[in-house]
């Protein structure tokens, strides 16, 4: 999404309503960057089903085509890579720009640290303002040249020709992208490179490149690999995106007389911590259906309303629910009592401060919503009405969105185009089920 475009949708949604019936929100954008990524790098041609067809992972899609790679699609969420080998990429003509898209950016600094030719990474506004010294102070272990603006923000540039040296590092902070751009760049390392990770994070990275027939080593909290295999191309089956799947989560457990099924979601152990919070307030979320597809768990996820109690987030789930914490905190606004959330610093650097801006439009709905330096309390109440300010933080829109099924006026959210980044056809998912929005 472009800057200049970035404000000018506004969602306006009416109070009250349920939320029924059965859907499928779209693919995975963990998997569809990476399905693009290892596809490129691998030997022969990769199919991807599922992939998700919004503004972060094509963002992705186009890099690699801008580095030679002949990628054919999506068509209705298909797309077929045509692998060149981990050393088959080709400068890019102009810098690769990533939209909003911090995915795209932290894991590809990893792997075009071991390449032969230079690139310049860069993005929109919010992507522009975010840390990039943690994946540029490992690669300088590592021996890469990536530079950043004096702030350590993109733009980055990359040098390349650069000899790639393996190194044991541990995350000064749980992140699957600076993991993920670590082990990206190990790949073109000598020896063995090994991350250690102070909590659980999605292991995506992990299991794609094991059904890329890349061997890996896993140990409790490390994960390791050595440099100098090769990726076999492979089938992808992208599940949906649990994080989309979350605003329907919480928009169901919240308005009375729902019953929604979302079908073939991810649920991969590293991504559930939101099941597990709204379950820990009381909701009513069962899971059927439940099998693997391509070394993933997927499974219909049913969800009926119910009475919420506001909860203590027990902070081993924070990593579990990173991105979903703007849905959270509406279900914590209709919740009885106080919810509150700590250890969750890293809120305040993705999209948007997603503490502070969520507490704000909370404010002002009429919620009792204090933040705190490293997360925030919520009393739940009744939610009024009025116009909130999303900023750019697509998350944030459609969290708002699902709150007016609760409010007793309505809602309008300001500047939510980039819910394209991430949910395409939201507003008419959302509007198909129950949900009052233009
Ligand atoms: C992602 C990792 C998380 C998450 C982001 C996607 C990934 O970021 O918030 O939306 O695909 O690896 P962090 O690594 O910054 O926690």
């Amino acid at each position: 999404m472009s800057d200049q475009n970035s404000s000018n949708v506004v969602f306006t949604v009416a109070p009250g309503g349920s939320l029924n019936g059965e859907g499928r929100v779209p693919g995975d954008k963990s998997m569809s960057h990476r399905s693009i990524m290892l596809g490129s790098l691998a030997e022969g041609i990769t199919e991807v089903s599922g992939f998700l067809e919004g503004e972060d992972s094509l963002a992705t899609l186009k890099a690699f085509k801008a580095m030679g790679v002949t990628i054919e699609g999506p068509v209705n969420g298909q797309v077929r890579v045509h692998g060149v080998g981990l050393h088959g990429l080709k400068q890019p003509e102009k810098p690769l720009y990533l939209g909003n898209s911090g995915t795209s950016m932290r894991l590809m600094s990893g792997l075009l640290a071991g390449q032969s030719f230079n690139t310049t990474l860069t993005g929109d506004k919010s992507l522009s303002s975010r840390p990039m010294r943690r994946v540029i102070d490992p690669l300088l272990q590592m021996k890469a040249s990536i530079a950043a603006a004096q702030n350590g923000t993109s733009p980055l540039q990359i040098q390349g020709g650069q000899k790639l040296q393996a190194i044991q590092y541990t995350l000064p902070v749980a992140s699957a992208q600076v993991k993920s751009c670590i082990l990206l760049a190990g790949l073109y390392a000598d020896g063995k490179t090994c991350v250690t990770e102070p909590a659980p994070t999605r292991d995506h990275t992990e299991r794609m490149l094991q059904g890329f027939g890349y061997e890996i080593m896993r140990d409790d909290a490390t994960v390791c690999l050595r440099g100098g295999g090769t990726l076999k191309a492979t089938q992808i089956d992208v599940p949906s995106d649990i994080s989309s799947a979350a605003f329907f989560m919480v928009g169901a457990s919240i308005a009375d007389g729902s019953d929604v099924t979302l079908k073939h979601v991810g649920v991969n152990p590293t991504r559930t911590g939101v099941i597990d919070i709204l379950k820990l307030m009381g909701a009513d979320i069962a899971l059927s259906n439940l099998h693997e597809v391509g070394g993933e768990p997927v499974a219909d996820i049913r969800i009926r309303s119910s009475k919420l109690q506001g909860i203590d987030i027990p902070t081993d789930l924070v990593p579990l629910a990173i991105d979903e914490f703007p849905a959270i905190f509406v279900a914590a606004a209709c919740a009885e009592g106080q919810t509150v959330l700590r250890d969750a610093k890293e809120l305040r650097v993705k999209e948007s401060d997603r503490i502070q801006v969520m507490a704000d439009g909370l404010q002002i709905l009429g919620i009792s919503a204090e933040p705190t330096e490293d997360g925030i309390v919520i009393q739940g109440g009744n939610l009024g009405s009025g116009t909130v300010v999303s900023h750019g933080d697509h998350r944030i829109s459609m969290s708002f969105a699902m709150a007016a099924l609760r409010s007793s006026g309505q809602i309008v959210i300001e500047d939510c185009a980039n819910v394209d980044t991430s949910f395409p056809g939201f507003v008419d998912l959302a509007a198909r089920m129950g949900l009052q929005i233009n």
